[in-house]
């Protein structure tokens, strides 16, 4: 019998769900960057790859880029390189400026040795096969190039797992209910280095802690409710889950002044 994590595994890399539903345009994405206002420290995310990319001229190549938060950046800040978007969904690449491409990053449009560096940021928990996506974007990488990758710790945002557990629990009327859909574990910070270890010989990791502090459940609930393509593989009413979380998370703000949320992610740059 698959397990219930199995099966939600397969469903955060469902090219169908990814494409026609979670990405099938910006909101649920933006729901999620848009939680990082309230944290502590802030990170210029898109100046840190501008920054780790200052050696770097030529093609640059921005693998499952989304909303383009990354390619904006880079165009404006690099108007030297020729930075090109791609993404497995059509609806999020709409608003994004051209040139972008629909392509699926296990097999990409690309030749071999084409780009002097590679963007995977925080899409490889969402292929189907995590290492040999990792060998096709060393294959378009030049000698020399660099990829740089994005993910978060399994630790990353654990009072919000807690807080959809308890809140199921309310929905089943159990003492806890069935664990929150996990998008980034399957290439979590903790396992991206053994995967991209298996084709780069130099992989720096650079660690962002942080912590959030919320005095209105509105973000919260917004975070959550971005995970409804997988309401399927919750095991609990979805909406009736997030109205509850949405509660628990007002009262814990009523008694405590704020909802506090931890936060680790990262970026990986990596070299042949
Ligand atoms: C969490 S978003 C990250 C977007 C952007 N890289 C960022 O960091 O803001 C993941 C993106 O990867 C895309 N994606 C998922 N699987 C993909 C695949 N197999 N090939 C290309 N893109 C994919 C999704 O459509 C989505 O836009």
């Amino acid at each position: 019998m698959t397990s219930n994590t199995a099966q939600q595994d397969a469903a955060v890399a469902d090219k169908a769900i990814l494409a026609n539903s979670a990405y099938a345009d910006g909101r649920h994405l933006a729901a999620r960057q848009s939680i990082y206002r309230w944290q502590q420290p802030q990170y210029d995310l898109p100046g840190i790859v501008v920054e780790e990319l200052a050696e770097t001229s030529g093609t640059v190549l921005d693998i499952g880029c989304g909303n383009g938060k990354f390619v904006g950046r880079l165009r404006k800040d690099r108007p030297d390189m020729q930075v090109v978007g791609t993404d497995i969904s059509a609806g999020i690449l709409a608003d994004v400026a051209r040139p972008v491409m629909v392509a699926d990053a296990q097999a990409l449009p690309f030749a071999d040795d084409s780009a002097n560096a590679v963007l995977a940021l925080h899409m490889l928990y969402h292929v189907g096969d995590i290492e040999a996506t990792i060998k096709e974007l060393a294959r378009v990488l030049r000698p020399g190039g660099v990829l740089i990758v994005s993910t978060n710790s399994d630790t990353d945002k654990q009072e919000l797992d807690q807080l959809w557990v308890r809140a199921a629990g309310d929905v089943l009327g159990i003492p806890e209910g069935p664990a929150r859909v996990s998008l980034s574990s399957r290439f979590s910070l903790e396992k991206a280095s053994g995967y991209l270890g298996t084709a780069f010989k130099d992989i720096q990791v650079r660690e962002l802690p942080g912590t959030i502090e919320i005095t209105d459940p509105a973000p919260i609930v917004a975070h959550l409710a971005s995970y409804e393509a997988w309401a399927d593989q919750c095991g609990v009413p979805f909406h009736e889950t997030v109205s509850r979380a949405a509660e628990i998370a007002a009262a814990a703000i009523a008694t405590e002044a704020s909802f506090k949320i931890t936060c680790l992610g990262g970026f990986l740059v990596c070299r042949l």
